[in-house]
């Protein structure tokens, strides 16, 4: 706690240092130290640039590079010390890098501002996590493909309201999620390409007179060009409010996947088997396995989406430019996104290790009366009755075989005849659960050598990527 008269970065005009309190609710260290890296790659771009623009000596620019790589070398190695007297990772590297080169320390800080370096660093900080997502997103689309590819064939039953419907195969419900991954990868690409402006140079909000060059900064930082304009590029978190809602909606699809998993897991359905690393044991049961990895990737998109409004009711109503409120968006970012990639790679590795029960998910494919469509359309496509007609004689074939407690494979054509005499042999094929899968041809429908190309497409992209990354 410091009992320094004031703070040594803007104390000038403060004779009083912080109360206890204020320090506490003021410093920000304890969680911006994660920026760190950010910070420091914002100075010595800012440095050169201050440099090449005849505002620093290159002399002073040499040695507040070369300090600013020893405190990356020290923050790397967990050796630097963070004070919380100096509130945050801005004021601490500066204030460092004066211990470290002495007096040129002091004229890094011209041009510039915390409020546009936090900008800056923050978009560094969420623009490095959405490229690893981005991979992470990509790595469990391609295990998602691989056992789709494996699975291709593998009937199912594909169920409405969780009520057996019609068959489908298991590699084309794994297929659904690599498309819905395929948005989420997207989402997250458009919020990149509008975040990757820099707003460094913005100075506290109105811009600066000294004769900065911001093109040069944006470009030694990797970003498209400067911000527009000053005010906006200090006050608006919007780059991270649009990662978030993209996080959001991706670990939806995550607890999607995730409860399916609990549900085919259970001896009840038992369509999957999961390995030991990614189950756990009882303290009590000794049968039980429990797939916590799924149940735990199916509830962090509270954490996610609670951080998306978390950060979005503290952006609301702020008027511009920078206000202290906005300190705030960090430590929920920090842990939507941590939390989402812990998910991810849990995800990937038990979907990577899941073994399917093709044996099981073929018989409860069958269970249902599932194929009872198959038959309708048969009624429509062989004998040319309206829909609607041909719904409603079948609707009298699933009664029959109710009445008589058996599954629609289980009925002979004499059976279908007391229905309906027009009913032919070839109506027997359609209610077999093989047939019906091979039959959904349609373009994105479930037949197998739809999901088989499907699947080979997208490994073939994705390892592509995998591969040039
Ligand atoms: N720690 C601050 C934050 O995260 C840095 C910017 C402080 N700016 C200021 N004018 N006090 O927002």
């Amino acid at each position: 706690m410091s009992k320094d008269p004031a703070n040594k970065m803007w104390g000038g005009r403060f004779t009083a240092s912080p109360a206890e309190i204020m320090e506490e609710i003021n410093a920000s260290i304890g969680f911006d130290k994660r920026l760190a890296t950010q910070d420091i790659r914002g100075s010595k771009a800012h440095a050169e640039m201050l440099a090449a623009a005849g505002i620093i000596t290159k002399e002073d620019s040499k040695r507040i590079i070369a300090g600013l790589e020893q405190i990356l070398g020290e923050v790397d190695s967990g050796k630097m010390a963070w004070s919380r007297a100096l509130e945050d990772v801005h004021m601490n590297v500066e204030s460092r890098l004066k211990d470290v080169i002495g007096a040129p320390a002091g004229r890094l800080h011209t041009a510039r501002s915390r409020n546009d370096q936090v900008a800056t660093d923050f978009r560094l900080w969420v623009r490095d996590r959405l490229d690893e997502l981005d991979a992470a997103l990509a790595r469990l689309q391609l295990a998602l493909a691989r056992k789709a590819e494996t699975h291709a064939g593998t009937v199912m039953p594909g169920f409405t309201h969780l009520q057996p419907a019609q068959p489908v195969t298991f590699g084309h419900h794994l297929m659904a999620y690599v498309e819905m991954l395929a948005r989420d990868r997207g989402r997250m690409g458009d919020a990149r390409k509008r975040l990757n402006e820099c707003p460094l140079g913005a100075a506290a909000l109105a811009g600066t007179s000294f004769p900065i060059d911001r093109h040069a900064t944006a470009k030694a930082l990797d970003f498209d060009g400067p911000t527009a304009n000053s005010l906006d590029s200090v006050s608006d978190r919007d780059f991270a409010l649009e990662t978030l809602a993209a996080a959001s909606i991706a670990a939806m699809h995550l607890s999607r996947l995730a409860e399916e998993i609990v549900i085919w897991v259970t001896p009840q359905f038992g369509f999957i088997k999961l390995s030991d690393r990614f189950t756990t044991g009882s303290s009590i049961m000794p049968q039980k396995r429990n797939p916590d990895a799924a149940e735990l990737s199916r509830a962090k998109v509270g954490r996610i989406a609670g951080a998306f409004q978390s950060l979005l009711m503290v952006m609301k109503g702020l008027p511009l430019a920078y206000s202290k409120d906005m300190q705030e968006d960090k430590e929920v970012t920090f842990d939507a996104l941590d939390s989402f990639g812990l998910a991810l790679a849990a995800m990937t590795g038990m979907v990577e290790d899941m073994e399917a029960q093709p044996e099981t998910m073929r018989a409860a494919a069958g269970r249902g009366y599932s194929t009872a469509t198959d038959i309708a359309d048969w009624l429509v496509r062989e004998l040319k009755l309206p829909f609607r007609d041909a719904h409603h004689l079948t609707g009298r074939v699933v009664a029959l075989a109710e009445g008589r407690g058996i599954e629609l494979e289980g009925l002979t054509l004499a059976d279908l005849k007391t229905i309906d005499p027009r009913f032919r042999a070839d109506a027997l094929d359609v209610l077999s659960v093989e047939n019906s899968v091979a039959s959904r041809k349609s373009h994105g429908g479930t037949a197998p050598q739809n999901v088989r190309k499907m699947a080979r497409g997208w490994i073939r992209k994705l390892e592509k990527a995998a591969g040039a990354g």
